[in-house]
């Protein structure tokens, strides 16, 4: 089964909003997220984001905690995908060679982090479409399930 990773700064607002809308989906892939930093490490998901799977009724893992992305990640997941640019970026930098392929950014329009805006219906509203455009791509390309 081919294996994902959603990724953000503190893996406890959109990261983890990603992994559980996208498992909430799909059954298809193996779905998990982390931080590129530590700051947040051993945390539980934000009480925002949390809010947000209450009300659009995503079952999620209460027990996730943030965990910071290392080498082995990099080397294990198929796809690595970054909430923003600056996202992208670290993980460019933090990448052991020959993995930096995997790295993509989550959207065209990269999700804005509701840490700093507070509005975690328009993060929900990013995520869900990006994960749904995820889903569909996935599906048309041949590539990714050689
Ligand atoms: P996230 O949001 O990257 O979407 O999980 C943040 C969470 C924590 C911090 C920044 C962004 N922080 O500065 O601790």
């Amino acid at each position: 089964m081919k294996q994902i990773v959603f990724v953000c700064l503190g893996n406890i607002c959109r990261s983890p909003m990603a992994e559980f809308v996208m498992k909430n989906l799909t059954d298809q892939y193996q779905i998990e997220s982390r931080a590129t930093s530590n700051w947040e490490h051993g945390n539980p998901i934000h009480q925002g984001t949390q809010k947000i799977f209450q009300k659009h009724q995503v079952s999620y893992d209460l027990t996730k905690t943030s965990l910071q992305i290392k080498d082995k990640d990099f080397y294990d997941f198929d796809l690595i995908l970054g909430m923003d640019e600056n996202n992208v970026a670290d993980l460019k930098q933090m990448a052991p060679a020959g993995t930096e392929h995997k790295i993509h950014l989550f959207a065209s329009e990269s999700v804005p982090d509701p840490w700093y805006t507070g509005d975690f219906d328009d993060t929900y509203r990013r995520v869900l479409a990006g994960c749904e455009a995820w889903l569909d791509q996935l599906a048309r390309t041949e590539e990714f399930d050689r």
